[in-house]
């Protein structure tokens, strides 16, 4: 074997460790409890594949061939990737995942992958999008969406890949951005210039192509992680993301019944199952909590779950509403700005 060649099997080992390692350190996801395809995906691929699916991750530049993107993937059928995640793919860094994970994990990630990801290229308006954004938008916000630094103005193109990014920007607000322009900024309106229908092929597009899948923060790739570390006050005062009111009578009770066995009825994370826990539930009494989380960051929390830890994903027990009555609990309790619930 070349020199070359030696090296490249050895990176590919290690890469594998990495991935193995990294959903072994915490408690394996899926296990035990209902499948979470997400955490597979960004336990195991993630680390390959990339965050948003697209191939871009540290491994890239150092594997022949390439992870595959996924959002470039449209001709991929469902059994070819089910076949390749099982057995492998000779001659790649694919290794075969049976060892590792049962059928239906594998048939769990395979239908995340496509759901999330391949749905762009799957989709012909979010292609459409991919075009309408490539003539129109990149050359201030970059090819990426992270913004392109030789765009002009004070104040810079939003960067669309960070956490913060995806709590703040509702589709309705990106919509009326891009129709309306910003005031004083660079980002002028697409009303007169591009038709409705092309506006949202590229909001759509933008969302499920370039901002961070809702959960990865968590995965741990992702810099800052912890829902985009909100000081300012406006943070503060920002409504649910999907435009609903929480009534915090209702949510207080869905907080006894479902969140204060891990969290503790006081929110100091110290109910009976804590102790069993690894990690601990979030303690809501710590500064750390107040500063970082705004009603968006806690309904996205609340709704999705935490990776890797035993904070379930609660969109699969209650309804949207319900979950904004109790993330509005938590807010008005331990994280608004002087209130009294915390030491
Ligand atoms: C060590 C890096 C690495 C890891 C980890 C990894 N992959 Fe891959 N994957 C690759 C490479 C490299 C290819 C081959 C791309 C090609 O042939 O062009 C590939 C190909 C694939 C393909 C087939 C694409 C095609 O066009 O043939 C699927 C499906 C896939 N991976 C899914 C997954 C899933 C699911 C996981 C996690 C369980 C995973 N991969 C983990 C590197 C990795
Ligand atoms: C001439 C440069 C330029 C072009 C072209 C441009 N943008 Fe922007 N965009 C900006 C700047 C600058 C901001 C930051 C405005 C702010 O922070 O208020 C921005 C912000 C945004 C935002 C976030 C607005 C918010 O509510 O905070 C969205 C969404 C957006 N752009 C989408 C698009 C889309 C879609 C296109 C193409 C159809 C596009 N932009 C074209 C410069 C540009
Ligand atoms: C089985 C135990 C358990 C239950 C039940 C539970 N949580 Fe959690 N929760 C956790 C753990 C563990 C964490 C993660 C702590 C960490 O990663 O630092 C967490 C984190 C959180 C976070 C912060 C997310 C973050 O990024 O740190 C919020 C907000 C939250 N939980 C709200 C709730 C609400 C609301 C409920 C009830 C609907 C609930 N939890 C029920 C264990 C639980």
């Amino acid at each position: 074997m070349n020199r070359q060649n030696c090296l490249a099997k050895i990176l590919v080992s290690l890469l594998a460790a990495a991935a193995c390692l990294s959903a072994h350190a915490g408690e394996r996801p899926g296990k035990g409890g209902p499948l979470n395809p997400s955490a597979i995906y960004h336990n195991y691929c993630s680390v390959c594949h990339g965050d948003r699916g697209d191939g871009n991750s540290r491994a890239k530049n150092s594997l022949v061939p390439p992870p595959r993107d996924f959002t470039r993937a449209g001709e991929l059928s469902r059994d070819t990737m089910l076949t390749i995640v099982t057995h492998g793919k000779p001659g790649t860094a694919m290794t075969a995942w049976k060892t590792q994970l049962d059928s239906n994990e594998i048939v769990a990630v395979v239908d995340y992958i496509r759901s999330t990801f391949m749905q762009i290229s799957l989709d012909p308006k979010l292609q459409r999008g991919r075009t309408v954004f490539a003539q129109n938008c990149m050359v201030c916000h970059g090819d990426h969406g992270q913004g392109a630094p030789s765009s002009l103005g004070l104040i810079p193109p939003r960067d669309f890949t960070t956490p913060q990014a995806r709590t703040e920007l509702t589709r309705e607000r990106m919509l009326n951005s891009v129709t309306n322009g910003r005031p004083n900024t660079a980002m002028a309106g697409f009303a007169g210039r591009l038709p409705a229908s092309d506006i949202e092929a590229a909001v759509d597009y933008i969302r499920a192509a370039l901002m961070l899948p809702a959960t990865s923060r968590i995965s741990g790739t992702s810099a800052n992680g912890r829902g985009g570390q909100l000081t300012s006050t406006d943070g503060m005062r920002q409504g649910f993301q999907n435009g609903l009111t929480g009534d915090p009578g209702k949510g207080a009770k869905t907080f006894m019944a479902n969140c204060s066995t891990c969290h503790g009825v006081k929110g100091d994370g110290k109910g009976p199952r804590a102790y069993f826990i690894n990690p601990k539930p979030r303690d809501f009494t710590d500064r750390s909590f107040r500063f970082a989380f705004n009603r968006p960051a806690i309904y996205t929390a609340v709704h999705d779950g935490r990776l890797g830890a035993e904070m379930p994903a609660w969109s699969k027990v209650l309804n949207d509403q319900e979950i904004a009555d109790v993330s509005e609990y938590v807010f008005r309790r331990f994280a608004q700005p002087g209130n009294s619930g915390r030491k």
